[in-house]
């Protein structure tokens, strides 16, 4: 599965929801989560994220956002069409430490 990470918190650009061919986008206030029961792996999000947040979950050290990404997909609501980008989101995008200072 691919999961969504932390730059991706005070950003939501939502290009990512336009492309996926299995409509597993969930949005919470500060970001989307991909639920990874329904992702077929297809990995055409990921390059479609101007903040770069969307990464293969078998990439090194992201345990802590699969299971992020699988706790609130199955609490928050579907997205499926894009909208625009959070407020901010270009003071935001690359500020370290997001998921610490933001996330709700
Ligand atoms: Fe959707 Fe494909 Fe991205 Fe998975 S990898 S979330 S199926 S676009
Ligand atoms: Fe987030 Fe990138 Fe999608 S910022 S909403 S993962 S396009």
């Amino acid at each position: 599965t691919y999961v969504v990470t932390d730059n991706c918190i005070r950003c939501k650009y939502t290009d990512c929801v336009e492309v996926c061919p299995v409509d597993c986008f969930y949005e919470g206030e500060n970001m989307l989560v991909i639920h990874p029961d329904e992702c077929i792996d297809c990995g055409v999000c990921e390059p479609e994220c101007p903040a770069d947040a969307i990464k293969p979950d078998t990439e090194s050290g992201l345990d802590k956002w699969l299971s992020l990404n699988a706790e609130y997909a199955v609490k928050w609501p579907n997205l499926t069409m894009k909208k625009d980008e959070l407020p901010e989101a270009k003071e935001h995008d690359g500020e370290p430490g997001k998921l610490e200072k933001y996330f709700s």
